[in-house]
């Protein structure tokens, strides 16, 4: 496995291959990052994880600063899963000058849910993800649904520019008990890791019913909501909404249920198909 910090170093080593297959990432990688790699091998003739923390799509008050930093033991755990090449640029490399050019994704998808509660987000993620994508020359682009609106963002990126790459989704990777795995759940005290089950055992409880049938979306997911405040939760959003657009469903779509919820210090992000 080749480690490179340069663009020119990595479009040296891309140049032989037709079809490259990339999973970009902020590193501190778990299994549900190592998942992707491992679901990028069959689709391109060389697999490459690109590892940035993109500054461009945190807040000022967000944990930019803090975010955990584990290239050696990233590398390790992507040698293991058969990946061919890490790109792991400094911001120096990345953004040699200020990023004055930008993506704006239309504010229907990117200024709602995490887009409302952190505004900025999606124009950052789009901006990075463009430029990575074409750092990499990438043919096929895998994302995890853990990031359900990221996925549904970057894929119509992708689809109105007309760029020439596959978008594949990946499922979440749970914990035993149900957490989705992240990279931010390293912030969470033994306590609260104990707790954190409850936010993917409320969406749970939210999906069985909706496939009962019911169709009152928005009281059923205000229950949700509540019954994570009763638990000392501070809940951004629990919603049921259309998997296609993420806008209010009507009856007959085909549903996912979303929340992002503040456990302590640590804003944790999960989603359900139904
Ligand atoms: P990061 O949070 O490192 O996630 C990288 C990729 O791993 C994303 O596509 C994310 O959806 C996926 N992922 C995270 N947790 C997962 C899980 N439990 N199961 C399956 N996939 C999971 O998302 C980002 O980085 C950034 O916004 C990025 C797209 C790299 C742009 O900076």
């Amino acid at each position: 496995m080749q480690l490179l910090h340069t663009i020119t170093d990595l479009r040296a080593a891309l140049n032989q291959y037709r079809h490259p297959a990339v999973v970009p990432t902020m590193g501190n990688l778990h299994d549900g990052h190592i998942a992707l790699v491992r679901q990028a091998k069959p689709l391109g003739d060389v697999t490459v994880a690109t590892i940035f923390v993109n500054r461009l799509q945190f807040a000022p008050h967000e944990d930019f600063d803090t975010y955990p930093r584990t290239l050696q033991a990233d590398c390790a755990k992507l040698e293991a899963a058969g990946c061919d090449v890490v790109f792991a640029p400094n911001e120096a490399e990345l953004y040699p000058q200020p990023q004055t050019y930008r993506v704006q994704p239309p504010s229907v998808l990117a200024d709602i849910l995490e887009g409302h509660f952190r505004p900025g987000f999606f124009g950052g993620v789009c901006t990075v993800v463009m430029k990575l994508l074409s750092c990499t020359q990438a043919r096929t682009a895998l994302f995890g649904k853990k990031d359900y609106q990221q996925l549904m963002v970057l894929r119509n990126m992708v689809q109105q520019f007309a760029m020439p790459i596959d978008v594949v989704g990946g499922e979440t990777l749970r914990a035993e008990d149900g957490l989705a795995l992240s990279s931010r759940n390293g912030y969470l005290s033994a306590a609260e890791r104990h707790q954190a089950v409850q936010l993917s055992a409320a969406l749970k409880r939210l999906a069985e019913t909706l496939r009962e049938g019911k169709t009152n979306y928005v009281a059923l997911a205000n229950q949700a909501l509540a019954e994570l405040t009763a638990q000392g939760w501070r809940p951004d959003y629990v919603v049921v909404r259309r998997r296609a657009d993420l806008q209010a469903p009507q009856r007959g779509d085909a549903l996912v249920v979303l929340a992002a919820a503040r456990l302590g210090t640590t804003r944790l992000i999960d989603n359900l198909e139904v």
